[in-house]
């Protein structure tokens, strides 16, 4: 088979079976071609960042909940936001996640940047960060790369140069793989693959919309990859 149909059975996999999470939108919103909100996606990765996707579901609740819209966050007491962060841990994330809300609310005119470099120049906001929403919030052709995506990668392609040095080259292989249609989907898809199939340990490779494409089944060992450097 080959690579350009590659992302099409991710993207019809994810259809039937990505996870559902708050600050995703709706399959009917999601049929519509409709796009996230930024102040959405931008809170949910910032929660994200070290934290699993079980811890940071009430907090992305309650917090969008205390303010609506990133004018509310600016809006908001620096000692409320900082309770309300309380349990997430890692706490430069909540006063950058403060800092940030109110540069886009005063400086921005409450419009966060749709380009990963402008993203990049906002507090908090690193390479994966700026990536992730770009793609997610703004249809971006953007390159999100976190531990899934480079575990699902290094299976896919059967890199076996250990990680983190193998990164340049799961990145180029990406950069190639990422569709013109749905990059944030697409870059969703390869989260939810690496949570829920192509996982470290046992992956469900049955189960895998990109079984036939993948290098590390026919090698027979897709378990034992990603390689870990030491650190
Ligand atoms: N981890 C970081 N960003 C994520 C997202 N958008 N969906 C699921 N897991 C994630």
């Amino acid at each position: 088979k080959h690579q350009d149909d590659l992302a099409g059975r991710l993207l019809a996999w994810y259809d039937a079976h990505h996870r559902e999470l708050p600050w995703r939108i709706g399959p009917a919103e999601l049929a519509a071609g409709a796009m996230p909100d930024p102040y959405h996606v931008w809170l949910s990765e910032i929660m994200l960042q070290q934290t699993t996707v079980e811890a940071v579901k009430p907090y992305f609740r309650k917090f969008l909940e205390k303010w609506p819209t990133v004018a509310d966050l600016a809006a908001a007491d620096a000692d409320d936001v900082m309770k309300a962060w309380a349990g997430l841990g890692y706490y430069s994330r909540a006063r950058n996640l403060k800092k940030c809300a109110d540069f886009v609310a005063s400086e921005l005119e409450g419009a966060f940047p749709g380009s990963e470099d402008g993203l990049r120049e906002l507090p908090g906001v690193g390479a994966y960060t700026a990536a992730a929403i770009a793609a997610i919030a703004f249809g971006r052709r953007a390159s999100v790369m976190d531990g899934n995506v480079e575990r699902v990668m290094s299976r896919l392609f059967e890199i076996r140069t250990p990680l983190p040095s193998a990164k340049p080259e799961i990145r180029a292989l990406l950069d190639g793989l990422v569709p013109e249609d749905r990059p944030g989907d697409f870059a969703q898809a390869m989260m939810d693959l690496g949570a829920t199939v192509c996982t470290p340990k046992r992956p469900r490779c049955m189960l895998c919309p990109l079984r036939e494409d993948c290098r590390a089944i026919v090698a027979g060992d897709p378990e034992l990859l990603p390689v870990k450097g030491k650190k």
